[in-house]
């Protein structure tokens, strides 16, 4: 089924007022109703929160064991009343995981919500069973205790929860933190890593408050993406200022945003180099004004600063492919001042970026055991909502394959799969530009401009339990633009995903569980 813009607007709205507005005045009505600009208007009061690092605990055989515990909070992010949230061992967002390749983690994931949810660690190559996605529900007062070994490249991952049909909720009440990878590779390079002081995380979210300043995630009656917000967070902070010591810092920025796309640059204009994607660096730095992410998408950069200055990182209209009257109600013509940078009068100075940061990003495809096709239209893949009991196919364990993602309807959307960090061969046929030509797990899909890329599966294989694949508009995740794959081991064939409405318990064969006492 083909979901038009039109069309799925009309199932949204049941038609209300559309036809009362007519052609003309439904389009006056998006176009005057939407568009946010905010450059020049915010006052930079607030220092930065820096997410506090938490490096776990060496366990008796060696394991690097972190605790997360999700529960309801509030905080006061303006003037006004405090705001109700939900976070990670406070409350909003949460700490930093740190840990290095060829180490075992565990994490110990108590839920205090009222809720069941789940934790996904997204860009993370684990066995499907720690994966945390829908079928690795957490139920209140519970706790999951997930354990894998790190193995893939240093990079700048993240968390957050997944439940069937919750997502965007849950990631909109404050829950998600980074995780970071480290690596011997990437700490042999002369980069700045001082975190928070010269490496800084930026989780950027945008975000609705109502008049008594609560989060407002109403999508609206017209909405297809769920809610665009027009304040900016960062990090949790509103208004946020950082001060900087350094002639050089590097930014980890993570759109944390449920459905906004952000075209970040600075505003004089200042160019910067991009030096890692998703999955960890590029083979080369890539020189450029400006760095689009959508929504789950990471990227590293470094800024030169001048001392005694200040300039302030923005967001300007991002680019979205579509025409102008799609454009305004998927945010295409917002613009955002998202953090000011004050430079102090006296800098330490940094070396410049190397040259090269890392091999060449290069799958092998000379063996390729499929490949497929995906389209994505309105809330589906290939036609289909998400169903929690139908695995789409499966993939062979150690194998590589290329997947053509479509994007053949007029809405916005990006797409992410779980398990694997992929290779971009090519975009609307030409080869992949600055971040998108490294490792990534999200990648954004333009109408008429499909999205090759190559991945390789690792030996972590599962008949039954599956891995996802889904846009990261979580409205587009949540209303059903998702399926689900397995890795088979030599011989499997696809099992029974053991889901059912009312167990929470799938996926705990392997990771241990215990009730929260
Ligand atoms: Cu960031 Cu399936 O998610
Ligand atoms: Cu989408």
């Amino acid at each position: 089924m083909k979901l038009t813009r039109r069309r799925a607007l009309a199932l949204t709205a049941g038609g209300i007022g559309l036809a009362a507005l007519g052609g003309g005045g439904y389009t006056a009505y998006l176009y005057s109703s939407a568009k946010v600009d905010t450059i020049g208007e915010i006052d930079f009061t607030n220092a930065l929160h820096i997410p506090p690092v938490q490096d776990g605990q060496i366990d008796n055989v060696g394991n690097r064991v972190f605790d997360l515990q999700m529960k309801p909070g509030s905080r006061r992010f303006k003037d006004g009343d405090d705001t109700a949230t939900w976070g990670f061992n406070g409350d909003f967002l949460g700490p930093t995981l740190r840990a290095r390749r060829g180490e075992t983690v565990k994490v110990n994931v108590r839920n205090s919500l009222p809720e069941t949810s789940s934790v996904h660690w997204h860009g993370m190559h684990v066995p499907a069973a720690m994966d945390g996605g829908p079928h690795q529900s957490i139920a209140p007062t519970d706790t999951w205790s997930p354990e894998w070994t790190i193995d893939q490249p240093a990079a700048t991952l993240w968390y957050h929860p997944h439940p069937h049909g919750a997502t965007g909720r849950h990631v909109y009440q404050g829950l998600s933190g980074l995780f970071i990878i480290d690596d011997d590779e990437e700490e042999a390079l002369d980069l700045p890593r001082g975190y928070g002081s010269n490496d800084i995380p930026l989780i950027v979210q945008d975000k609705k408050f109502t008049s008594d300043n609560q989060f407002d995630d109403d999508p609206g009656m017209l909405s297809q993406n769920g809610v665009l917000g027009d304040e900016i967070l960062v990090n949790g902070t509103h208004s946020p200022y950082l001060d900087v010591h350094h002639d050089r810092v590097r930014l980890r920025i993570l759109n944390g945003s449920g459905a906004r796309f952000f075209n970040f640059g600075f505003s004089d204009d200042r160019p910067f180099q991009v030096i890692a994607s998703d999955g960890g660096l590029l083979e080369r730095p890539h020189a450029t004004r400006r760095l689009q992410l959508s929504p789950g998408e990471r990227a590293e950069l470094v800024v030169e600063l001048e001392a005694g200055r200040e300039t302030v990182l923005r967001s300007y209209p991002p680019e979205l492919h579509v025409d102008f009257i799609d454009a305004r109600p998927h945010g295409g013509h917002d613009a955002f001042d998202v953090l000011q940078l004050r430079t102090a009068a006296t800098v330490s100075s940094t070396a410049a970026v190397p040259d090269v940061l890392t091999d060449p990003i290069v799958v092998d495809t000379t063996e390729v055991a499929a490949t497929r096709t995906f389209e994505l239209s309105g809330f589906t893949v290939n036609g289909q909502v998400m169903d929690m009991n139908r695995i789409d196919f499966g993939v062979a364990a150690n194998s590589v394959e290329i997947w053509e993602v479509r994007n053949v309807d007029s809405w916005v959307h990006n797409f992410h799969v779980h398990d694997v960090q992929f290779q971009v061969l090519s975009v609307g046929g030409q080869p992949p530009q600055g971040h998108m030509a490294g490792w990534k797990d999200t990648v954004q899909v333009y109408n008429g401009s499909p999205v090759r890329v190559a991945m390789r599966f690792g030996d972590l294989s599962d008949p039954n339990l599956p891995y996802m694949y889904h846009c990261h508009i979580l409205y587009h995740e949540d209303q059903g633009l998702m399926g689900q794959f397995v890795v088979l081991g030599d011989g499997e064939e696809i099992g029974t995903v053991p889901y059912s409405d009312t167990g929470h318990d799938h996926g705990l064969a392997k990771a241990s569980s215990t009730p929260d006492s």
